[in-house]
């Protein structure tokens, strides 16, 4: 079975998608500077899947050390997830996420060449439509121009992986673009362990849920939306991770360049996220309205038929298994994996 290299394995989407790679009987090897993960998921998704990988601690930017193990490795595919994900620290340190998300996946690129290793997918984001015209969003819809550089940074990458593809029609690029994942395994083992305060809301909810933060706010209610709130295409982490697993099936068979949407094709307010936690955690949530946050957008929707049309995927999970899954995952670690 294929080898498949995640550079970025330990963190929330990576450790969900070992986990699936596993499932189907790939065999992975992790790649992580653990700057915002710890070894404790890699320990997690062994428990989950009972089969091993292998864990090596490093720095994309590390050329040597990449290159050492990429050579030994010899891996048939990458999924490229390291990278900085916090969009207000982007805006206050640009160059660092420029570096590192920019920089990062250039020198991977680059030792790729090197040795010859022909297939990569990348996590790219819906942020780079901007504020699209019209929804749903699909594949053809204009990029925009970012409000951030962690978004520019992510368009960017789809352009130099573009170019890098155009240049060497040997290399297999697919970029997927995620809309909002949230959500965590069922087993409650591995799920997203935020950094001090949550910028996104999920993390935010779920916090307020068990009891960590006072109250959510709700930024805007005054969109052109059906209750004036934020409207985004919340996705299923393993709904995710199975799309990763679809990705890597079409990269064997050498598409050249392909781009996908993993959206479910269905918008949920802020409130209607409040509500269905709500639900789930059998609480009533306190919130308070706030004024809107800068550069955010009224409504983000995917249109995944591509998706379903050349990856056989799609998402099942609904938005009840996406909150009870967060308050599983919560409540078995409270303080995260440092419980
Ligand atoms: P995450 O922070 O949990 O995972 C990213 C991992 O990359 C972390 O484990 C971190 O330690 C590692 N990392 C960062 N810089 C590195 C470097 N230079 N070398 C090696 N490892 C490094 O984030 P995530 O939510 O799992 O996101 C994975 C990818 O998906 C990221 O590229 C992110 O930008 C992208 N993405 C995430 C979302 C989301 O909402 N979570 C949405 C769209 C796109
Ligand atoms: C944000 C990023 C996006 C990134 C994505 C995943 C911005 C502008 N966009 O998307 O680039 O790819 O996260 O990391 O930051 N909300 C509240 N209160 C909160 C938090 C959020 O009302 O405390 C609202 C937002 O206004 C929005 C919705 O909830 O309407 C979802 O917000 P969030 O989870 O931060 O995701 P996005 O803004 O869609």
């Amino acid at each position: 079975m294929a080898k498949i290299f995640l550079t970025g394995g330990a963190g929330y989407i990576g450790s969900h998608t070992a986990v699936e790679l596993l499932n189907e009987g790939y065999e992975v090897v992790v790649y992580d500077n653990l700057y915002n993960s710890s070894k404790e998921s890699i320990k997690r998704v062994e428990e989950i899947t009972g089969k091993s990988l292998t864990f090596y601690e490093g720095d994309i930017r590390d050329r040597e050390k990449l290159t050492k193990i990429l050579k030994a490795e010899k891996v048939d595919a990458i999924i490229h997830f390291a990278g900085l994900k916090a969009v207000g620290e982007s805006v206050r340190k640009p160059l660092e996420y420029y570096e590192n998300n920019v920089g990062g996946s250039i020198t991977l690129l680059e030792i790729m060449n090197e040795l010859e290793i022909k297939n990569i997918v990348f996590s790219s984001s819906a942020t780079v439509y901007g504020n699209p015209d019209t929804v749903p969003i699909t594949e053809s819809s204009p990029k925009k121009d970012c409000t951030n550089p962690y978004g520019w940074s992510k368009s960017m990458v789809e352009q130099i992986m573009m170019d890098a593809q155009l240049a060497n029609p040997k290399l297999n690029v697919i970029l997927l673009r995620y809309f909002n994942p949230v959500g965590a395994h069922e087993s409650g083992k591995i799920g997203e362990d935020p950094k001090g305060i949550p910028n996104n809301l999920m993390p935010y909810i779920s916090q307020v849920a068990i009891g960590k933060l006072e109250k959510l706010g709700v930024f805007g209610n005054d969109y052109d939306t059906p209750d004036g709130t934020g409207v985004r295409d919340y996705i299923h982490v393993v709904d995710l991770a199975k799309g990763h697993v679809r990705a890597i099936k079409k990269i064997m068979e050498n598409p050249g360049l392909k781009i996908y949407n993993l959206g479910t094709g269905v918008g949920y307010s802020v409130l209607d996220m409040v509500h269905a936690f709500s639900k789930a955690c059998k609480k009533e949530l306190p919130y308070e309205i706030k004024p809107r946050r800068e550069g955010d957008i009224a409504t983000c929707y995917a249109d995944p038929t591509l998706a379903k049309e050349e990856l056989s995927w799609e998402a099942t999970k609904t938005l009840e298994e996406m909150c009870e899954d967060t308050w599983h995952w919560q409540t078995m670690n409270p303080n995260g994996y440092n419980s």
